[in-house]
């Protein structure tokens, strides 16, 4: 049920008179009372855009990240996911649009923004002098969490992060990986709804990176939260991401799930891998013509590796797939072909990413508003 080293997280420790205990659900769509409110969407930004000078760090942005889900800002450097992140804090002003966090307007409230958004940077620091229990404890103190309260808090963050055994250590002695988690923990002494990373596992070694991501999904899991981060690294984003955002010089230019990103910027063809080998009385090109044989079927290659064939096949249209795949197994049957494996290859966010790029790049480039 929950993972190991997780134990059941009360939702809303320390919350101050805020909208803590109000049902989920019940709030009224259309008409909110400004400011103490849940939205929603706790990220939601309209038209946002940011210039340096003359250069468009961020162009038009519209975007909308729910609670219980993990969106990934994917972008090259320079694409400007850090000018995004900065603006949805209240720490660097839009050039124009408006952005809404928890249903605030962080340009012209940061201050609350801030309390109730976790973040963490993409350099993130703490007191090297001090154990990393010390470090939360000066973060509740600044946000003005009850002592006795935030003992309780702190023991819950480090539990959940996984850093109980190391907390009284200073954090010299960590490494990046636990850094980053206790950045995680300094996030959650707020009990945020919101959680905003920017690039959360660049430094950090790939075992690390796998935590990293498991601990995020536990917190969508547990607490509900929207989780925004952003991302370089595109197998990262895949594998953790429930939604991705396509960002390419200041601009969103696709958005979705995998599923339907790959249906938006696919080939609109899929690949199918089958393990199959000729009867004994005939070659290789004998598998090749009955696969080429079924209707859907644009393209048969193969490989041989170790004595075995895999043969990939390209089905256009791609919703041809499944009834590709059965065609398959039962022209392997009808014609006596020794078939051990067939089964769909998922398409990469790489070829995802670099055909919405050109796309954006050929086709509707740059459209001035
Ligand atoms: N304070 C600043 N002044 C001028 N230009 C900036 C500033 N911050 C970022 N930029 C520029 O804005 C663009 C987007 O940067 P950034 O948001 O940091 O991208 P990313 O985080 O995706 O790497 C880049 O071209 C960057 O050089
Ligand atoms: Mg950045």
């Amino acid at each position: 049920m929950t993972a190991p080293s997780t134990r059941p997280v009360r939702k809303r420790i320390g919350r101050k008179g805020g909208a803590s205990d109000r049902e989920p659900g019940v709030t009224t769509p259309r008409v909110r009372a400004a400011g103490d409110d849940r939205p929603r969407a706790p990220i939601r930004t309209r038209g946002l855009t940011k210039l340096y000078g003359d250069l468009v760090a961020v162009d038009h942005l519209d975007l909308e990240v729910q609670a219980g889900e993990i969106f990934g800002l994917l972008g090259q450097n320079g694409a400007g996911k850090t000018t995004t992140i900065l603006m949805l804090l209240g720490l660097t002003e839009p050039t124009d649009g408006q952005a809404r966090v928890v249903g605030l307007d962080p340009a012209r409230r940061p201050l609350e923004v801030k309390r109730r958004v976790g973040y963490l940077p993409d350099a993130v620091g703490f007191y090297s002098d001090m154990s990393g229990r010390d470090n939360l404890r000066y973060t509740a103190r600044l946000n003005r969490i009850e002592r006795d309260e935030a003992e309780d808090v702190i023991d819950e963050a480090l539990e959940q992060v996984g850093l109980t055994a190391r907390a009284d250590d200073s954090t010299d002695t960590y490494s990046r990986g636990m850094l980053q988690r206790l950045g995680i923990a300094d996030a959650l002494i707020k009990d945020p709804d919101v959680l905003i990373l920017d690039e959360p596992t660049t430094a950090i070694d790939p075992l690390g990176v796998t935590e990293i991501l498991e601990l995020l999904r536990t917190l969508v899991r547990d607490r509900q939260m929207a989780i925004l981060l952003s991302s370089h690294l595109l197998n990262q984003v895949q594998s953790v991401c429930d939604r991705i955002g396509i960002f390419s010089a200041g601009r969103l230019i696709g958005q979705g799930t995998m599923g339907e990103l790959a249906a938006r910027f696919g080939e609109d063809s899929a690949h199918i891998e089958a393990e199959i080998e000729p009867p004994a009385d005939a070659g290789p090109e004998r598998v090749r013509e009955v696969l080429s044989a079924i209707p859907g079927v644009t393209k048969v290659t193969s490989r041989s590796i170790h004595g075995s064939t895999t043969w990939n096949v390209t089905v256009k249209p791609a919703s041809d797939d499944a009834r590709v795949r059965r065609a398959i197994l039962a022209a392997a049957t009808s014609t006596g072909l020794d078939l051990t494996s067939v089964r769909p290859i998922e398409p990469a966010l790489e070829d995802i990413y670099r055909r919405a790029v050109e796309r954006a790049a050929h086709g509707h480039a740059r459209d001035v508003r």
